[in-house]
Parts: C-alpha cells; structure tokens; sequence
C-alpha cells in the first residue's frame, strides 16, 4: 500500500497506531514538539543538531554506496528528515519512503520539504512506533538507512527493527545503520567518544554496543552484519551493513 494520496501533493501519513509516548523512559523522542516549537526550528535540535552537515553526510555516504535515483530508499526514524529533504531531492519521485514514531517530527519535516518546494517529490511518510514497515507495501527496498536511532534504542528494540526490517529486503538489498561503538561487550562503564565529545551508556539513552553485540542483534533477526566503521560522522558514531544472509552454494555431486 502506498501512502500517498493524490489529494494531498505534500504526501499523506497513515493514522497514528501507536504514539511516541511508548519512548518514555527509553529516549527524549516521546515528547512532541508543539507547532510553535516546530516553526522556531527546535526540531532541529531535537533530531541532534548539525542539521546540514548530517544531512548532507547521510546523503553523500548513501550515494557512494551506490544509491542512485530509481533507487527506493526506507529512512528507518527519519525524524524530521534532516536526512530525507536531501534524499527526497536526489530520488525520483516516490522513491523515498521514511517513517518515525514522533508525529510532530514527521509534521516538522514536511514543513522542511514545503520550505524547499519539495512536496511534489510525493515522499511516502508514516507514523508508527512498533517498525510496522509493511505498511508501505514495498517487497524489497534497494537500501534501508537508520542514522542515529540504534543510539537511542535498547537491544532488544533493535532486533525488532532488524527483523521488521529483514521482511522488506532482499539479496540485494543494504541496511547502513550507525551505532556508537563500545570497546568489549557489556561494556559497563560511560564512554566519551571522540571526536565529539559524546557521552554514551550501557543500559541508557544514548545508548552504545559492541560489534559484538550487534552481530548478535543481527542474528536474531535473521540478518548478517557488516563494520563499515568510520564514516565521518562528527560525533564518532560508526557505520554498519546489513544484509540478508549470504546463499551457501551447493557442492558439486
Ligand atoms: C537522533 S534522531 C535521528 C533522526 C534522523 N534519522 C536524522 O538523522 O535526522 C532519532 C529518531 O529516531 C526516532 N525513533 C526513536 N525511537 C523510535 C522507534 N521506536 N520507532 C521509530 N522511530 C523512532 C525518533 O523519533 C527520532 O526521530
């Protein structure tokens, strides 16, 4: 099912079927912004600031991997699409498909695409918070992105977006997810990454693993993980790769 609505040039959302406040006690994001915070910008902030270098890194990095305009792109808690007005831009029209648990981020980035004359671009925008990513109705997407959510989720969150994400990729299909890196599994203690000076924590928002750790999340969900590393992301995050497991090929009789 594509979201789109052709009433509606900016780009319709799905009915909420969960809210943000899910989030509290886990990350900052069950809190919306209200329409006067959103057109004072504080969404841009909200998402983590830098809001053009991000934007553009995610962009840049994505296309070097690859991402090409006839491309379908899913932007795993796009957020107020810091990420997606660049994608949007770049992609053939309908191409881009983002979703997030915060609607009043999701409001914020159509306000951001409008600002652009980007509506006509018809993004396909939902709003869910338990990685529904069937609703878009897309078998396969070319490439999946999750670009600072698996810092803001715990464990086993994550292996539900893997997993959620796993039934809506194929063999050719690329997941690049970014997570701040720990040195050794359950690495207990607070860690100050650098550069950017970003303090990270075991069992609290924001949240680190280990490679370790995430090669098991990727297991469980049936997928195999690659350490991409760094990517040049100002505050030390580091990149991954996920991918449907690769076919054994059958040994000669
Ligand atoms: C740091 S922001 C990054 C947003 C965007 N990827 C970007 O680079 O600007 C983290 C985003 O993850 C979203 N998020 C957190 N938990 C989520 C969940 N369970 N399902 C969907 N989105 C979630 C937040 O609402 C927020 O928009």
């Amino acid at each position: 099912m594509n979201v789109n609505s052709d009433d509606d040039r900016s780009g319709s959302r799905q009915r909420p079927k969960s809210s943000a406040h899910q989030m509290r006690g886990v990350n900052a994001y069950w809190r919306e912004l209200s329409d006067a915070e959103i057109a004072s910008g504080q969404h841009r902030e909200l998402v983590g600031g830098m809001w053009q270098e991000v934007g553009r890194l995610q962009m840049e990095f994505l296309r070097d991997q690859g991402l090409a305009p006839e491309h379908t792109l899913l932007d795993i808690g796009c957020g107020a699409l810091r990420g997606g007005v660049h994608f949007i831009e770049y992609l053939r029209p309908r191409q881009y498909f983002g979703f997030d648990i915060n609607e009043s981020l999701l409001n914020a980035g159509m306000k951001e695409l409008g600002e652009r004359g980007l509506h006509g671009r018809a993004p396909n925008l939902a709003h869910n918070g338990d990685f529904d990513l069937a609703v878009f109705g897309v078998n396969a997407f070319d490439y999946l992105v999750a670009q600072s959510v698996f810092t803001h989720l715990y464990m086993n969150q994550i292996i539900r977006c893997l997993a959620s994400a796993a039934a809506v990729m194929n063999s050719q299909s690329r997941f690049y997810a970014t997570f701040f890196e720990a040195p050794s599994s359950a690495y207990i203690d607070p860690i100050r990454h650098q550069p950017g000076n970003a303090l990270t924590f075991f069992d609290r928002d924001v949240f680190h693993y280990s490679f370790s750790e995430m090669k098991i999340m990727a297991e469980a969900a049936g997928l195999r993980v690659d350490y991409v590393g760094d990517w040049g992301h100002p505050r030390s995050q580091k990149m991954l790769c996920f991918q449907t497991p690769a076919r054994r090929m059958r040994a000669p009789a």
